[in-house]
């Protein structure tokens, strides 16, 4: 029994794999494609909508007040860690799964199955989030426009009157149904979006930094240094999204190279813009008028820019919208591996022959999000995602830290420095932020757990490809020069 849950699938397995005629995904990715899908997954929900929880706090936890700074830079510390694991991983393993993938090589098939298993909270249920934030500030344009959707049409049940979320669901069906036709179709309109987003993030900052009462920024740590770590278990939200580009490798055109740069030059770029936006929303206003629906653009509003608050929400919409995209992309690319190696049904890895995606998990992943995203209110999903994702990132930056020590021969186009001392610090921060989490969350997460196990002793343990095909596990990589 333990010989399976520990076997693991060779490095060359997983590459030729990913290269089989059936499964095989088109090359089209550049490194500015790639940065542009990171910068897209990164900049959505956490920084325009749950910055306002993390910053005034809720009923589980107190908030950051001005400090949320120090969260911003706390949480981008935390994710700078895993990044370095996760670019070490990519560029030795450039297909899809990500960490999943990563896992599978390393700790183990119980352990990946685990970390697919987590992925999909950070994925599945981060979109379930996102498009909820993307309805949020739809309807907030609408109303600038002089339309109102009733309430029991535009919340989940339990909120504000609410009796399903119909923006949320439609904008995942219709995401869905993009990507069904093509990623490269998708990434270009990605790139797009980015391109406005940044454009508004960097309108706030200088149009919000002309108008900073400095005052407002004492006290600043009202709650102390509860409320800033808890602030930052929240708005990691904002950073999750950068290891979206590590699932997008296999259709890179040259990935050693490109996917390690994507991921840490979305990553820096977004922290620089993060701490800078909320320098300014907390100079700009007191901190307790701080909205917790749409404070960026409500912050615009109180300080009297009534105009900047319209592009605000408009650049929003635009902005969680590539975040959709991404994070769509991210699940489906996750459970298409897990399928692949028949620890999920070997029927959803089928790549469509014209449009040469994998177009049955696409369309179940958006049924699924969708239904989730009409009944389930936003904190719920967020704080969810969180749990899952920090825990997927321990395991990625043990594997980096096993792998070195199993296989110190295999070719590492990318090495992270000083190991084992910044895994081990990953680790350490991911499970510090995981601690600052509700215990409600921490429940769910044991549930959740709980019936993943379940399931791949039901189904995975007796399915897996590893269980009927010889193991190559002592053959390494080609020593390839295209770096
Ligand atoms: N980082 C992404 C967002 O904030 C998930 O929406």
């Amino acid at each position: 029994m333990a010989s399976r849950l520990f076997r693991t699938k060779s490095i060359d397995q997983i590459l030729a794999d990913a290269d089989h005629p059936e499964h095989r995904l088109k090359k089209t990715l550049t490194v500015w494609d790639l940065t542009g899908l990171g910068i897209g997954g990164i900049i959505g929900t956490g920084i325009f909508v749950l910055i306002g929880t993390a910053i005034v706090g809720d009923a589980h936890r107190p908030g950051a007040g001005p400090g949320i700074i120090l969260s911003f830079v706390l949480s981008g510390l935390t994710c700078g860690l895993a990044a370095l694991c996760y670019a070490e991983f990519a560029a030795m393993i450039p297909v899809s799964g990500s960490a999943y993938t990563y896992s599978y090589a390393t700790l183990g098939e119980f352990l990946a199955w685990l970390t697919g298993w987590n992925l999909i909270l950070e994925y599945g249920v981060a979109c379930v989030a996102v498009a909820i934030g993307w309805s949020g500030y739809f309807n907030n344009i609408l109303a600038f426009c002089g339309i109102a959707l009733p309430h029991w049409a535009t919340h989940a049940p339990g909120v504000d009157g609410g009796l399903v979320n119909l923006p949320a669901a439609i904008i995942v069906l219709l995401v869905t149904g993009i990507l069904v036709l093509g990623v490269k179709e998708s990434a270009r309109t990605t790139g797009l979006i980015v391109l406005v987003k940044l454009a508004v993030i960097l309108f706030f900052i200088a149009v919000g930094a002309s108008a900073i009462e400095p005052s407002n920024w004492t006290p600043f740590m009202p709650y102390g240094f509860q409320g800033v770590g808890a602030a930052a278990a929240i708005v990691f939200f904002a950073y999750i999204g950068f290891d979206a580009v590590s699932t997008t490798a296999e259709e890179a055109r040259n990935p050693q190279r490109d996917v390690p740069l994507g991921i840490i030059a979305s990553l820096g770029i977004c922290t620089l813009l993060y701490i800078a936006v909320a320098a300014v929303l907390t100079g700009l206003i007191p901190y307790r008028q701080i909205d917790v629906h749409a404070p960026v653009a409500e912050a615009l509003r109180v300080a009297g820019f009534n105009w900047g608050a319209a592009v605000v929400a408009t650049g929003a919409v635009a902005g969680i919208t590539s975040v959709l995209f991404v994070m769509m992309i991210g699940q489906i690319r996750v459970f298409f591996a897990m399928s692949r190696d028949r620890l999920l049904s070997p029927w959803l890895s089928k790549v469509h022959p014209r449009y040469r995606t994998p177009h049955r998990v696409t369309i179940l992943t958006g049924i699924g999000v969708a239904v989730l995203a009409a009944f389930v209110p936003i904190g719920d999903a967020a704080d969810m995602t969180n749990i899952g994702t920090l825990f997927a990132f321990v395991l990625v930056c043990l594997g980096v830290i096993v792998l070195r020590w199993t296989k110190p021969e295999q070719r590492r186009p990318f090495r992270i420095p000083f190991m084992p001392w910044i895994p081990l610090l990953g680790m350490a921060t991911c499970l510090g932020l995981m601690a600052f989490l509700p215990v409600m969350t921490w429940i769910r997460f044991l549930v959740w757990t709980v019936m993943g196990i379940a399931i791949y002793f039901g189904y995975g343990i007796k399915r897996s490809r590893l269980g009927d095909e010889p193991l190559p596990e002592r053959q390494t990589l080609p020593q390839s020069e295209s770096v």
